[in-house]
C-alpha cells in the first residue's frame, strides 16, 4: 500500500460484521458505506474523529485490513413503489427470488440486485389534473398492483405545488415520470418510485385513537384480548407453544388489507419453510393467493447478524409506505428474541457496556422504536390508516421475568401469554386467559357494541367465571371438589365449556379456523344462557347432575366446529332447545317436589 492511498477510507480492523475504518472524517453516522472490491454494504454506526465503526449486512470472510471503503453518502434506504407486494426480500431489501435468478445461487456477497424491477411497465392512471394543487402525501394516481392491491402514487413528503403536467392513462416503467410538479424550489418531476430511510419514521398529520378492532377470527383475541387497529401486542412464548402458527392464523384471517411478515427463523430451517409455505397460502376472502396482499422480509440463519438487526425497520418502513395510501396494515415479527440476540451480538462486537443479561442498554430504546411506529392515524392525504404491530418474543425457558418480553410489555397494550402447560395439553391456541391482557378492550368497545349492546357485559362475566374458576380449582386441589356446592362445580363446569367449546380453536378445522365475530357473540351467548340456565335449575334444588346431563350441552361444545360462520340461525335453534330442555328439567323437578309435600 503506497503512501497517498492512506489518506482514502479503508478498513483496519475486521471483527465478524463490524469493521473499523480509518480516513472517514466526512462520513455520517448511519450512512451506508460498500467495503471491499465486492462492495458488501454496510452501515456507519460509531464515529470517532476519523475512525467510524461499521456495520456490514454481508458475510465479511476473506475481508482484509485495507480494504477499500466508499461512502454513498446515503442513509440505508429502501425503494417503495408498485412490485412491493408478493415480494420476498432479505433484512436490507434485496429480492430473494431475485438474486436467486441472478446468481444461480441462494445469495451471494456483494450482490446487487435492485428492490424493484425498474424495466416493469405498470398501467398509470391520473387521479390529478394539471393546475391541481398537491402536497406530501397527496395522492396524483394509481396501479393495479395485484388482485387485492391498488396501489397509489403519492407526492413524496418533501414535495408541494401545483400539477404542471401529468401523463394520462398508460403503461411506464417506476423511473418514467408521470407527473412534474412546480414547487418553490423549482420543478419536480415525480416517478413511481421513492426512496426512504428505514431507521426515521415516514410523516403522517396526527395519530388517533384506536377504534377499531383488527378482527382476526380467533376467539380468544377477538372477543377476550382484541387488538385494535393500529394497536401492538406481544406474543409470547416458550419453545413450540404456537408463536409461529399463531402469527400464520393472524396473517391469514386478520382483516389487514396488507400483511407485512417479517421472519427470524427460531429453527435453522424455519425461514425455508415459510419460504415455501406462504406463496402456497390462499386469502380465505378472496380465494387469490396470500402473497397477493402480503410482503415477506425473510432472515435465514445464515444470513449476517447485521441484516437482521435492520430487518424490523425495514419491515416497518415498508408497512408505513402502505399505511400513507390509506390502508390498514398488519406487521408481524417472528421472533424480536432472535433479532434482540442480534443486537446483542452486535454490540459486543462494538465492546458497548452489557446491561441486563448480556443486551447493550439500548434495547428499551430500540424496541421502541420499532413499536411505535405502529398506530392509528390521518395520513398526509387525509385518510384514516393504521399499522398494527404483533411481535413474538422467545424468552428462554419460557420464563418472562428476562429483559427482551419485560422491556416489550413497555410499548404494547396487548398482551397474549402463551403457556406451556396448555400447549402440552394440546389445547391450541395456547394463550392463556388469566395471564393476557388487553388494554384496547375499551377502545373497541364501541365497534362491538354497535352490533351487540350487551358485548361487554358477555365478556366480563365469562371472563369472571374463568377467574373464579381458577380460585375454585384451588381448594379442589386441597380438599378435593366434593365439599363445593351444586352451584360453584357448576362454574367448574361451565369454565370447562368455556374452555372447550370457546376458547380452544383448530387452525386446521374447517368450520372453526375463523370464527366471525357474530358467530363469536352466538357462542358466547349460548354459553351463558347455559349457566344461566343452570344457575336458576339449581338454585330451585335440581342436581347439578341433571343439568350437566341435559342432551344439549353435548352441542353447545360442538356447536364451534359443528356450525359453520353462516349457520348462526343454528345457534339460535340450539339456544331455544336448551331454553325447552331447561324447562322440562324445572316442570320435572317441580312435580317431583309437589309429590314429596
Ligand atoms: N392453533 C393451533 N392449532 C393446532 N396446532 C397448533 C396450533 N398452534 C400450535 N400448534 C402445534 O404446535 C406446534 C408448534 O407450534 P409453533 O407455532 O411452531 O411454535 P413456536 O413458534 O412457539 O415454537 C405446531 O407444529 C403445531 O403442531
Ligand atoms: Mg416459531
Amino acid at each position: 500500500m503506497n503512501v497517498t492511498q492512506r489518506a482514502e477510507p479503508c478498513a483496519t480492523r475486521i471483527s465478524g460484521p463490524i469493521i473499523t475504518a480509518t480516513g472517514m472524517s466526512g462520513a455520517q453516522m448511519y450512512e451506508v458505506v460498500q467495503v471491499g472490491e465486492l462492495g458488501l454494504v454496510g452501515e456507519v454506526v460509531r464515529i470517532i474523529g476519523d475512525l467510524a465503526t461499521i456495520q456490514v449486512y454481508e458475510d465479511t470472510t476473506m475481508l482484509k485490513p485495507g480494504a477499500k471503503v466508499l461512502c454513498t453518502g446515503a442513509p440505508l434506504s429502501v425503494s417503495l413503489g408498485p412490485g412491493l407486494v408478493g415480494n420476498i426480500y432479505d433484512g436490507i431489501q434485496r429480492p430473494l427470488p431475485g438474486i436467486e435468478a441472478k446468481s444461480g445461487a441462494w445469495i451471494r456477497r456483494g450482490e446487487k440486485v435492485e428492490a424493484l424491477d425498474n424495466a416493469r411497465r405498470w398501467t398509470f392512471e391520473p387521479l390529478a389534473a394539471k393546475g391541481d394543487t398537491v402536497g406530501p402525501g397527496q395522492v396524483i394516481g394509481q396501479v393495479v398492483e395485484t388482485p387485492l392491491v391498488t396501489h397509489r402514487i403519492m407526492v413524496p413528503p418533501d414535495v408541494s405545488g401545483s400539477v404542471l403536467s401529468i401523463v394520462g392513462k398508460g403503461d411506464y416503467t417506476l423511473l418514467d415520470p408521470v407527473a412534474v410538479i412546480g414547487t418553490p424550489e423549482g420543478e419536480r418531476e415525480v416517478t413511481m418510485l421513492q426512496r426512504w430511510p428505514v431507521r426515521q419514521p415516514r410523516p403522517i398529520r396526527e395519530r388517533l385513537r384506536i377504534a377499531d378492532p383488527l378482527i382476526t377470527g380467533q376467539r380468544i383475541i377477538d372477543t377476550f384480548f382484541p387488538l385494535g387497529k393500529g394497536g401492538a401486542a406481544a406474543i409470547p412464548g416458550g419453545f413450540g407453544t404456537g408463536k409461529t402458527i399463531t402469527q400464520h392464523q393472524l396473517a391469514k384471517w386478520s382483516d389487514a388489507e396488507i400483511i407485512v411478515f417479517i421472519g427470524c427463523g427460531e429453527r435453522g430451517n424455519e425461514m425455508t419453510e415459510v419460504l415455501r409455505e406462504f406463496p402456497e397460502l390462499e386469502d380465505p376472502r378472496s380465494g387469490r393467493p396470500l402473497m397477493e396482499r402480503t410482503i415477506l422480509i425473510a432472515n435465514t440463519s445464515n444470513m449476517p447478524v447485521a441484516a437482521r438487526e435492520v430487518s424490523i425497520y425495514t419491515g416497518i418502513t415498508l408497512a408505513e409506505y402502505y399505511r400513507d395510501m390509506g390502508l390498514s396494515v398488519a406487521v408481524f415479527a417472528d421472533s424480536t428474541s432472535r433479532w434482540a440476540e442480534a443486537l446483542r451480538e452486535l454490540a459486543a462486537r462494538l465492546e458497548e457496556m452489557p446491561a441486563e443479561e448480556g443486551f447493550p442498554a439500548s434495547l428499551p430504546t430500540r424496541l421502541a422504536q420499532f413499536y411505535e411506529r405502529g398506530g392509528a392515524v390521518t395520513t398526509l392525504a387525509g385518510d384514516r390508516a393504521s399499522v398494527s404491530i404483533v411481535g413474538a418474543v422467545s424468552p428462554p425457558g419460557g420464563d418472562f421475568s428476562e429483559p427482551v418480553t419485560q422491556h416489550t410489555r413497555r410499548f404494547i397494550r396487548c398482551f397474549w401469554a402463551l403457556d406451556t402447560e396448555l400447549a402440552n395439553a394440546r389445547h391450541y391456541p395456547s394463550i392463556h386467559w388469566l395471564r393476557s391482557y388487553s388494554e384496547y378492550a375499551e377502545d373497541v368497545k364501541g365497534w362491538w357494541e354497535g352490533s351487540c349492546p350487551d358485548w361487554e357485559d358477555l365478556r366480563t362475566e365469562a371472563l369472571t367465571l374463568l377467574q373464579r374458576e381458577e380460585r375454585l380449582q384451588q381448594i379442589v386441589k386441597l380438599v378435593g371438589p366434593d365439599v363445593l356446592p351444586d352451584s360453584q362445580r357448576l362454574i367448574l363446569f361451565i369454565a370447562e365449556i368455556f374452555k372447550d367449546g370457546f376458547l380452544a380453536q383448530s387452525a386446521f378445522d374447517e368450520n372453526d379456523m375463523y370464527c366471525s365475530p357474530e358467530k363469536q357473540v352466538a357462542l358466547l351467548r349460548l354459553i351463558l344462557t347455559l349457566y344461566h340456565r343452570g344457575r336458576d335449575l339449581i338454585q330451585e334444588g335440581v342436581p347439578l347432575a341433571k343439568v350437566t346431563g341435559m342432551e344439549c350441552v353435548s352441542e353447545v361444545l360442538r356447536a364451534k366446529a359443528a356450525l359453520s360462520n353462516k349457520e348462526l340461525h343454528k345457534v339460535e335453534e340450539l339456544a331455544k332447545r336448551l331454553a325447552e330442555e331447561a324447562g322440562e328439567l324445572e316442570r320435572q323437578y317441580m312435580k317431583g317436589a309437589a309429590c314429596y309435600e
